[in-house]
């Protein structure tokens, strides 16, 4: 950039952060001495209290921290990193979204694998070509903010009409911009309904959860206080498979609804958390993930126990088989005394024969499956407590999927992290109708295959298979080193395209069943953000 442009785009920030004080009756006024003096002496304080830009946009802790990013960046901000912290805390406390807001792109801060669907052309065409729509979907601002979007988006990449030379993009980005003005508001009925909610205080939550290449776990996790606002974590789970594992960690909230945690597991994995809370506050649904490595992750859903609310949650294992002896594992919360009064009930069938063990939050059993026991998902009950198709009843694995079926991972592990895929091979009954593929098919939840790779022939000679990397018996793809490689024709990079094919041969069966899934293996991003 040369001297002029710099000046010229100067200019253009500063009649970006000027005008909008000007008489707008929304606004939200900003209460903390500390983002006053930190961000005013830039963005202008009315006398409401409130100040230019900043009082006029709602933002994910994640959006806001974004751009506290650059106005250090680019506008050479100063600020210690404890008070940045503070400031996003504030912002996102008072100036974040509701429960129902961030239940439509939590996908993307969770950074669970989803195709977007984007509900307006305009968007689409001049704005979801560089990030997901989550990140725009992920703010709500006065009409005017929307717009100058528009001006910032101009200034910064002066290239972005020539990108977009397919379409007007300014005529395009106005359209797309007054569309978000309509439906993304400053104030949202949402807002007004839901914001000022405190977030969950100490106390216990059930965690029910699921993780690839692991399978079903439950258990519980104790939050108590810590004098800093912080809050700590104690978490025990069971997985179905017996084993048994504990993590500790501390988190915080960001205004009533978005938790950010951190946890070590027993086992030195270190997660990070990001979940969401319902509007009623009774239960937090996300996902965590290794640090670094998103793509390794699992989900995760916590009730509230303290609430009192009684409920069933999980059965495992999920599906038992016609005329076989097993032994379940309800789990749930504030559950009745079903020893004493022996009010379980797994459905016509199904015959409790002992009750091992029976808590306020996890029932043990061992019952026996008649042979003629109605094929498909039942409910189960303790008391009056009802669990919703929780279990499942099949006669044979009829197929497995392995899922996702389709995937991207990364090369990468000198200078990028490498993206790894973790893949997952189920087990599936075609239900009482005898159809594979139908509606009424069970998942019997996931099983031990064993994995290969195979060519996929999308380009010719290419001998993929050699170079992207490998998996394990446990699904785990590890993609390999990025950059040129002299070893391949034209020294090419280690990205290309295989089959993931996994078999597995049922108990008592004679023939294997296989399944496959697609893998794209990509070079990596060059270019990381908070929210992508
Ligand atoms: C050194 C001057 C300066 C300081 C200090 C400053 N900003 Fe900014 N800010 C700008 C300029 C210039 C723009 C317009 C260009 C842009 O968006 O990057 C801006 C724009 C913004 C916007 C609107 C951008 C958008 O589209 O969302 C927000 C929000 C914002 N600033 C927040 C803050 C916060 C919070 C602080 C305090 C932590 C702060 N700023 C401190 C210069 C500053
Ligand atoms: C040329 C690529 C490109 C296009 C096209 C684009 N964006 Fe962005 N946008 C970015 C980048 C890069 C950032 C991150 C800026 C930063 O580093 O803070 C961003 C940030 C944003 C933010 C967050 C800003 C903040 O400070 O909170 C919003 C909201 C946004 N874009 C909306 C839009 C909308 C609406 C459109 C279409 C009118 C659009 N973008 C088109 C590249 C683009």
């Amino acid at each position: 950039m040369n001297r002029k442009q710099g000046i010229g785009l100067l200019a253009l920030f500063w009649s970006l952060l000027a005008c909008a004080a000007t008489a707008q009756a929304e606004g939200l006024p900003i209460k903390s001495p500390l983002v006053r003096d930190v961000c005013g002496t830039c963005h202008r304080v009315d006398s409401e209290q409130r100040l230019s830009r900043i009082s006029y946009i709602r933002k994910t802790p994640e959006g806001w921290e974004e751009t506290i990013k650059r106005m250090v960046r680019l506008h050479k901000l100063q600020i210690a990193p404890a008070d940045a912290r503070q400031v996003v805390q504030y912002l996102a406390d008072n100036q974040g979204l509701t429960a129902s807001e961030l239940e439509k792109i939590s996908y993307a801060l969770e950074f669970r694998e989803q195709t977007e669907e984007i509900p307006n052309d305009a968007v689409k065409a001049a704005c979801a070509t560089c990030h997901s729509y989550a990140k725009i979907a992920a703010q709500r601002r006065s009409r005017e903010e929307w717009f100058k979007l528009k001006d910032f988006l101009l200034a910064v990449f002066p290239t972005i009409v020539y990108q977009h030379r397919q379409i007007d993009w300014p005529r395009t980005a106005d359209e797309a911009l007054a569309w978000l003005a309509d439906q993304y508001p400053l104030e949202t009925p949402e807002w007004r309904r839901e914001k000022g909610q405190p977030p969950p205080g100490a106390g216990r939550w059930l965690v029910i959860g699921h993780q690839p290449g692991k399978g079903d776990y439950a258990g519980t996790l104790r939050v108590t206080n810590t004098a800093d606002g912080d809050r700590q974590t104690q978490t025990s789970v069971e997985f179905a498979d017996g084993t048994k594992m504990n993590s500790s960690g501390k988190g915080r909230w960001f205004g009533g609804y978005a938790w950010r945690g951190s946890a070590e597991w027993q086992d030195g994995r270190k997660a990070r958390e990001v979940m969401h809370l319902s509007a009623d506050g009774k239960i937090l649904r996300g996902r965590w993930f290794i640090l670094e490595h998103a793509e390794l992750g699992t989900e995760e859903v916590r009730y509230r126990i303290d609430e009192g609310q009684a409920r069933l949650a999980a059965v495992f294992p999920r599906a038992v088989k016609r005329g076989a002896t097993v032994t379940l594992t309800i789990y749930g919360a504030n559950l009745p005394d079903v020893m004493k009064s022996g009010a379980l009930n797994l459905g016509d069938g199904i015959t409790i024969e002992k009750i091992n063990e029976a808590t306020a939050e996890k029932i043990v059993v061992q019952a026996k499956v008649s042979p003629g026991a109605k094929i498909g998902l039942r409910d189960v009950r303790a008391g009056a407590v009802p669990g919703a198709g929780l279990l499942a009843v099949y006669d044979a694995v009829d197929y497995i999927r392995v899922s996702p079926q389709s995937v991207m991972a990364r090369v990468g592990g000198e200078r990028y992290p490498k993206k790894f895929a973790q893949f997952e091979a189920h087990a599936f009954s075609k239900g009482a109708d005898g159809v594979a593929g139908s509606a009424d098919d069970l998942d019997l939840g996931p099983v031990k295959a064993s994995w290969k790779l195979g060519e996929a022939f999308t380009s010719y000679d290419d001998n993929d298979l050699l170079f992207v990397g490998s998996i394990d018996q446990n699904g785990l793809f590890t993609p390999a080193v990025e950059g040129p490689n002299p070893a391949r024709r034209r020294s090419t990079n280690n990205a290309g395209d295989v089959w993931v094919e996994a078999s597995y041969t049922p108990e008592g069966a004679s023939q294997e069943l296989k399944s496959r899934a697609f893998l794209l293996v990509s070079v990596p991003v060059y270019r990381m953000t908070l929210i992508p």
